[in-house]
This record gives structure tokens, sequence and C-alpha cells, in this order.
């Protein structure tokens, strides 16, 4: 028997990961005028929270560097919210001198990763957490904590759903208001994804709750139906597709922003955002980047504009010699 999806008309709220996760795996660096723009035109598509930059070792990840110039030169215009990626009490006082809105902690359900990632185990990082938790609540600043491997390690293979059940209580009881859940390498499919969220959500409520598949394999989308038919309505997402972790070999970017706006859309649900502005966002970063646009959604819709109208009327038509 077919099994139809229900799923409420309501709204998701996504997580723009394009300026930092997207931007951080990139080989071609982009100015500080260029990075400015890009965010400023992800505001501007309806986008109300966006991951700005990161305050991590300009060494390891030099396409975060000037995170703070970033942020001294936004301007706090608007709803839009702008979070900074921190992973240690350095990366915490840059992000509440840049006035960050909000910050993402990061750790893992694997120590391979972690250390690979951040230099230490999973339970040192969050040792390391606990204070930096409570000093940014203590000023009013709401704190992400972002699981990553969820599914699985690059160095440690599988992981058990019970282990990022257990993992992500941990970071709620520390005081993250938020957390998400990280397909780093993006090997899930809804087949691995329903049980990990099952147990997952055992321990912490679906509001409390994002999601970030990375979509190396294709499955970002498929994956996401099961965590919206369980209620989650908080999606991590990178437009044109960009990103991937420097420290996670073999991972390719975010589920693409369009891909995310036109499932959802399709459902009937609300993002707020403008499909086709973030299309024209996405292709004019590709080519910046110098890269392929890696939507799908964001190809098809390029496409169409690029189409002069006159085409357009002879393709519905039918090509008049055709046959
Ligand atoms: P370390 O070398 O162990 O730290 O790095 P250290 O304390 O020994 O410091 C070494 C140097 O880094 C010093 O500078 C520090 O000042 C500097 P030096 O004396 O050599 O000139 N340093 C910093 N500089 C700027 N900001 C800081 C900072 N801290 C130390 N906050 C550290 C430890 C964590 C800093 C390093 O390993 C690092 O920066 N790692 C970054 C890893 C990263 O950004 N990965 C990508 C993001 S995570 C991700 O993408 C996954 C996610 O998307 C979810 C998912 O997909 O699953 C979130
Ligand atoms: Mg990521």
């Amino acid at each position: 028997m077919n099994k139809e999806i229900h799923l409420p008309v309501d709204q998701v709220s996504l997580v723009e990961m394009g300026p930092r996760d997207g931007l951080q795996n990139e080989p071609r660096l982009l100015s500080l005028g260029q990075r400015q723009a890009f965010i400023e035109r992800l505001a501007q598509c309806g986008l109300q929270r966006i991951e700005v930059g990161a305050f991590v070792s300009p060494k390891r990840v030099p396409q975060m560097a000037d995170s703070a110039a970033l942020f001294e030169a936004l301007p706090r215009r608007g709803p839009t919210r702008y979070g900074a990626l921190v992973p240690n009490l350095q990366g915490l006082q840059a992000a509440i001198a840049a006035r960050a809105d909000e910050i993402g902690l990061f750790t893992a359900c694997s120590d391979g990763f972690t250390r690979a990632n951040i230099g230490i185990g999973v339970e040192e990082s969050l040792i390391r957490f606990a204070p930096l938790v409570q000093e940014a609540r203590r000023l009013g600043i709401k704190v992400r904590g972002y699981l990553s491997t969820v599914i699985a390690c690059p160095f440690d293979g599988p992981t058990k759903p019970k282990r990022v059940a257990a993992l992500a209580e941990r970071l709620l009881d520390l005081g993250c208001h938020e957390i998400s859940l990280g397909d780093t390498i993006g090997v899930g499919t809804p087949g691995t994804v329903a049980p990990m969220l099952d147990a997952v959500l055992h321990e912490v409520p679906a509001g409390r709750l994002a999601v970030h598949f990375h979509d190396t394999y294709g499955q970002g989308v498929a994956n996401l139906l099961p965590a919206l038919e369980r209620g989650i309505r908080t999606i991590d997402c990178s437009v044109a597709g960009l990103g991937g972790c420097p420290y996670a070999p073999g991972a390719s970017g975010n589920i693409a922003s369009e891909e995310v706006v036109y499932l959802l859309h399709g459902l009937g649900m609300q993002t707020g955002v403008n499909l086709d502005k973030l299309a024209a966002t996405g292709q004019w970063v590709s080519e910046l980047l110098g890269r392929p646009n890696g939507s799908r959604v964001g190809q098809a819709l390029h496409a169409r504009t690029r189409q002069s109208p006159p085409e357009r009327h002879e393709r519905t038509q039918g090509a008049p010699h055709a046959g």
C-alpha cells in the first residue's frame, strides 16, 4: 500500500551556511567586500539566520580569516540573525567583540573527526564548551551545538544512533538552545537517518533540533523527509550547494538552499525565502568562485532566465520545422 507523506502546512526556518561552511572549503578566497556582498544578498532573499564566518585559526582555515572585520562591516538592519562558528575561548571572545547574534560550538560523535578538526577528543571538547556556553548565555547570546558525524566518521566508521542521542542530550544539558545534527560526510540515506533521528528524539524535542546534511551522495533532499515527518523545522543549507569541511576527507557541500526551498514550497510549507533571488545569488557566487553551480534547482532557474522571451515561446509552442 502506498503511504502518503502527511506534512502540516507550516513554517520552516533555514540556517544559511553558504558564507561559512560554504566558503571554508573553496580553493578561491573571496575578498572581504565579496563576502559582505554575498551575505547582504542572502539577507535580501529573506533568509533570517545566516552563519557569517568562523573565529577559528586562520592558519587552519584561511577562508574564514577576517571574520571580525566582516561582522564589523555588515549593516545590522532587518530581522536577519548573524551567527559565528567558535571552537574555544579565544573564538568566543572574538565573537562577543564582533557582536555575533548567535554562536555555534562544534564537536562530533567520533574522536577521530574531532581530533582532526579541533585537536581534542569529544569528551575534552564538552569539558571545554561548558564554561563557554555559560558565558555566552550570561551575555544573552544563543548557543547552537553542532554535533558532527551523526551517521559515520571518515576515520572511525559508522556511528551508533544511541551515541548521537546521548551526546545531543549532553549538549542540550550544557545549555545549547539548539542541536544541529551533522551528516558531515553526506553518507546517510533515509534508512540510516530515520533511526538516528528516532533515537535522538527520545532525548531531545524536535523543536530544539536542526538537521545539517551534506549532499555528497545526493541524498540530502531524501534525508529531509524523515526529519520533516518527525517535526524538525530547522534546516541548515548552503546556497549553490557550496561547502564541505577541510578536515572531513571526501565531504562535499551542504544540501543546496535552492533545493530545500523548492522542496518545502512544493510541500506547501513556508520559508519566507524568495527562490528566484536565492537562485540568482547562487549563480552569482558560483561565478565569483569560478565553480559550477552545485544546485540543480539553481541551474534550472538560471537556464530559464537565460532564455529570451521568443525562444521560450517557441519552446512552449514546439519547434516550427520539427519533424
Ligand atoms: P590548536 O593548534 O590546537 O590551538 O588549534 P592552540 O590553542 O595551540 O593555538 C594554535 C594557534 O592558533 C595560536 O596561534 C592561537 O593563537 C591560534 P599562533 O601562536 O600559532 O600564531 N588560535 C586561534 N586563532 C584564531 N581564532 C581562534 C584560535 N584559537 C587558537 N579561535 C583550533 C585549535 C580549534 C583553533 C584549531 O584546530 C582550529 O582552528 N580548527 C578549525 C577547524 C574548523 O574550522 N573546521 C571547520 C568547521 S567544522 C565543520 O565544518 C563541521 C560543521 O559544518 C558540522 C558538520 O558538517 O558536521 C560545523
Ligand atoms: Mg558542515
